[in-house]
């Protein structure tokens, strides 16, 4: 675990990273896909954990995926020699011109991408990763092109190595019937040529051995969170790798029809005792969670009451022995992260981005 040491009295919320839960996670991805190589999914700061960090962590992984060049370059810049794809591609030459410089790989999905690359001058050939669009309908070119592309950069000097990738669009809702007809497009499209392959994200690597081919692309399962809604991390043999820890600030009383917070959401039925903790949407909690949302304080599961402020929330804690100052976890080891999310109608994804973004920025 990577620990605040910026102040013995830190008191905004902290976010901690569990070294040893990115490498368990990075070995179950292993287990799930033995013949495949691992690309890490690093993207926005890692999930919120810290992308050099991670990128440290995780550096058995056979290759690293970031969206923005600008990512790319900054792991370079930190000493990073792993193999990179920028998911995005570039957008200008000069971006191009880096990538062949700094050896940086790129997703080539769309036509002005192509011709860049074809008619560019570059001093060494980049990788190519042709993204073709089998029904996520997001980034990529359609299948039809997929065969002139791919000729089309075979036959260009400034590209090295090809491969295809396409991208789920509903790999989490395991009887989408969507995800057979992508692959199956995917294979088709792909059958005849003599290429390497990647199309699994990590709900895909668990439930569709099938897309596995040469490479998967795990982000959320390296970080300890469920892919799936009513299959938990644990069961799934994932460890949190994000602690998300705040303070508790104040204890009051409140009498029976007491009201909490702004727009008095909540109203005491009974007289109660009330914790307020130091974390709150500016620290990346979410804003939406419901009263009820569980919070972790000395071994009690406690409950939400009242909105989320911006920084600080309020939580019962009638019959809980606390004292002003006591460690309170709002998701990590003690508390999953998905059900937080499933009560903020979130995803993990967003609450971990949110809350390592606020927590990064200002240390
Ligand atoms: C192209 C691509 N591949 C892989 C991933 C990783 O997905 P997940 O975090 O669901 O494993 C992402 C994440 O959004 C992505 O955009």
């Amino acid at each position: 675990m990577s620990e605040d040491t910026s102040s013995q009295h830190w008191r905004r919320a902290r976010v901690l990273i569990n070294s040893d839960a990115l490498l368990n996670n990075l070995k179950r991805v292993r287990d799930y896909s033995p013949n495949a190589q691992v690309m890490a999914v690093i993207k926005a700061n890692a999930y919120g954990h810290g992308m050099l960090h991670a990128a440290t962590v995780l550096d058995s992984a056979d290759m690293f995926a970031v969206a923005m060049p600008q990512e790319a370059f900054a792991l370079r810049a930190s000493g990073c020699t792993k193999p990179l794809l920028v998911l995005h591609g570039f957008n200008h030459v000069d971006e191009l011109e880096k990538f062949s410089a700094l050896n940086i790989s790129a997703v080539i999905h769309q036509s002005k991408q192509l011709d860049m690359l074809i008619d560019s001058n570059l001093t060494l050939p980049v990788d190519a990763w042709l993204k073709v669009d089998t029904g996520m309908h997001r980034l990529g070119i359609s299948e039809n092109d997929a065969e002139h592309y791919f000729a089309l950069l075979r036959n260009s000097s400034n590209v090295a190595k090809i491969y295809i990738m396409s991208h789920f669009a509903n790999a989490d809702e395991r009887n989408n019937e969507l995800n057979n007809k992508q692959l199956d497009r995917f294979i088709k499209v792909t059958n005849d040529i003599d290429v390497e392959c990647s199309m699994a994200n990590s709900a895909a690597i668990i439930s569709m051995p099938k897309s596995h081919f040469e490479m998967v692309r795990p982000g959320i399962m390296l970080y300890g969170s469920s892919p799936f809604a009513g299959v938990t991390a644990e069961e799934l043999g994932l460890q949190a790798a994000m602690q998300f820890e705040a303070e508790l600030l104040a204890i009051k009383q409140l009498k029976a029809g007491d009201a909490v917070g702004y727009g008095s959401t909540f109203v005491a039925d009974r007289d109660m005792t009330m914790g307020i903790v130091a974390a709150g949407y500016g620290d990346g909690y979410p804003r939406h969670a419901k009263n009820g949302t569980p919070v972790w304080i000395n071994g009690h599961r406690c409950q939400l009451i009242g909105r989320v402020s911006m920084d600080s929330i309020s939580i019962d804690l009638t019959g809980v022995k606390a004292s002003v100052g006591d460690r309170v976890v709002l998701w990590g080891r003690e508390l999953g992260i998905d059900e937080i999310a499933a009560a903020s109608e979130s995803i993990a994804y967003e609450l971990m981005c949110n809350a390592g973004a606020a927590y990064f920025s200002i240390r």
